[in-house]
């Protein structure tokens, strides 16, 4: 395992996913860990960025012990920074914040060789910076191992220990050859062994989830037809069959067909146990004549609780009927299944500086306050992207695995205006329509999320010879790669025209449609 200790900065899980791309395990702790009471022992330590600075004040700094555990110690940007300023090096303020493309040159000793965290990348590399601060003055027993034009000490290395400082950051797409640097210090200055693989990983977890829950415990979970809710559905059903019990609550704003789509797949096709419960119009009365985006969420989430909790609760007496009667040896409901990933599991650990909250994302972390059941959470160790390697090992079709994400609220924060049927009506078939074209068009992968917007505006349009006064849809793509930052796709113009001409032809109610061309930031990737 390498740990990695994140000092706030917005990149600290891109370095836990570099690695883990290496089949490294890796893990994100705070900053403020105390080597004493790590569970673990590390193979290696890479210390993060952060928004701070050194000699700030209310500055983080890491627990001095790490320098004393005999591992290879990474430090990047304030990383870097950090471990000067513990080993007497002097870090001081910029003439100006560097941000942007930087130079590498790499160092070679009188003999001509490179140090071992550059070995074989070449002479020269395009590296990515981002800070305020630089180190401008050297700790003793340390040396230079790269240099920019404006960074004399953009790579450090000690004489005698593994310690390493860079100061770019490898781990976004930017340094194209991040990824290999960190290559280098994991596996061959760590010397870890590229073992984490989910096919590795798929015996482990089905054989800890059938310890945990004993042989006749029976677990419940919530799925929406997302990749995480369907592959953490079919891992339990791997490991307990009928044991594990499927819900997929239709709240009235969801896809086209999704809950029928829903059932056929994860039923029929996957076999997993599932109740699908309608409850939209429940949902879309509670819903009536809300404009307000933070209260959409907050009935959708609630209503949710209340349906789920009902749900479970039916399932839980039939359970014990079944027990008493002696009708079935399955024994009672004792757990939860969520499909809480590891990014989840980062924002609730990681390091903060001041952060503000921007929307409220997590709908149904409310969900255990009143229920009596245990967690069990068999992703949470894991990125989204090996959630996805994980669904294709389990038969999950493709189509499915690379499935964009969506919304917990649905179409209740695509429709800017109050809910109603009518209205979600007409998005869904729009968003069909916009969502099929892109697939025709061999897109959908490129994109990491596309749908469309319904507008509470009316503009006029003309159709045969009659004036039309209607709505308006706004169509959105995006490429991310954590949903932090995200741009708008660049779609060929012939793919936006057919969308187009199909949605003001087939839904009725629409007589424009308009591409969002705003990044994030400063938009955000939902409209609400
Ligand atoms: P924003 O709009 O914040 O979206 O740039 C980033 C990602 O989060 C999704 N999103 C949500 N997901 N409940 C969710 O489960 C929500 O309330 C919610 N709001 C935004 C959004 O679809 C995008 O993938």
């Amino acid at each position: 395992t390498i740990l990695i200790l994140d000092f706030g900065s917005q990149y600290s899980h891109l370095i836990t996913r570099r690695c883990r791309e290496l089949n490294v395990y890796a893990e994100l702790m705070p900053c403020t860990q105390t080597i004493k009471d790590l569970n673990f022992k590390p193979k290696g330590i890479i210390l993060s960025g952060s928004p701070y600075s050194v000699y700030d004040a209310d500055a983080p700094h890491v627990d001095p012990e790490v320098f004393s555990l005999g591992v290879p110690i990474l430090g990047i940007c304030y990383g870097l920074q950090e471990m000067a300023w513990n080993m007497k090096g002097k870090v001081s303020k910029c003439d100006h914040r560097e941000y942007g493309f930087a130079q590498l040159q790499v160092s070679k000793s009188g003999s001509g060789s490179v140090d071992a965290l550059f070995e074989g990348l070449g002479d020269e590399m395009q590296v990515w910076m981002s800070h305020g601060d630089q180190l401008s003055e050297m700790p003793p027993e340390f040396h230079i191992i790269g240099r920019t034009q404006t960074a004399p000490y953009a790579a450090i290395a000690h004489d005698s220990k593994p310690f390493y400082g860079i100061q770019f950051h490898p781990e976004v797409t930017h340094s194209p050859l991040g990824k290999q640097v960190i290559g280098r210090f994991v596996l061959n200055i760590c010397g870890c062994a590229a073992h984490w693989t989910m096919e590795e990983f798929i015996g482990k977890e089905i054989a800890r989830i059938r310890q945990v829950c004993g042989p006749k415990g029976r677990v419940i979970g919530a799925v929406s037809g997302g990749v995480d809710s369907t592959v953490a559905a079919k891992l339990m059903h791997e490991a307990i069959g009928d044991r594990f019990h499927a819900i997929m609550v239709d709240n009235g704003v969801l896809r086209l067909n999704e809950a029928k789509q829903v059932h056929e797949m994860l039923n029929k096709d996957l076999g997993v146990n599932l109740t699908v419960v309608d409850a939209s119009d429940l949902f879309l009365s509670r819903l009536e004549g809300v404009e307000d985006p933070e209260r959409k969420r907050k009935i959708i989430g609630n209503t949710f609780i209340n349906i789920f909790e009902a749900e479970a609760a039916k399932l839980e007496e039939q359970a014990e009927r079944e027990e008493a009667s002696g009708a079935s040896s399955k024994g009672k409901i004792e757990w939860l299944l969520q499909g809480t990933l590891y990014p989840d599991v980062i924002e609730s650990i990681s390091f903060k500086g001041p952060s503000a909250t921007i929307k409220t994302h997590h709908n149904v972390g409310g969900l255990l306050k009143d229920m009596r059941l245990k967690l069990i959470e068999p992703l949470r160790e894991l990125f989204k992207d090996e959630v996805r390697a994980l669904g294709r090992l389990l038969s999950i079709p493709e189509h499915l695995v690379q499935r964009h994400p969506f919304p917990g609220p649905g179409l209740a924060i695509r429709i800017l205006g109050p809910v109603t049927r009518d209205q979600v009506k007409i998005l869904q078939l729009a968003d069909n329509i916009y969502i099929e074209e892109i697939r025709k068009a061999g897109l959908y992968n490129q994109i990491s999320q596309a749908f469309a917007v319904l507008l509470p505006v009316k503009a006029v349009g003309v159709m045969g010879d009659k004036r039309t006064y209607e709505q308006v849809i706004a169509l959105r793509a995006v490429q991310s790669e954590d949903f932090m930052t995200a741009d708008w796709f660049f779609f060929p113009a012939d793919v936006l025209r057919r969308i187009s001409s199909r949605i003001t032809n087939e839904v009725e109610g629409i007589n424009r449609v308009t591409y969002d061309i705003s990044s994030k930031p400063p938009a955000t990737v939902e409209w609400l």
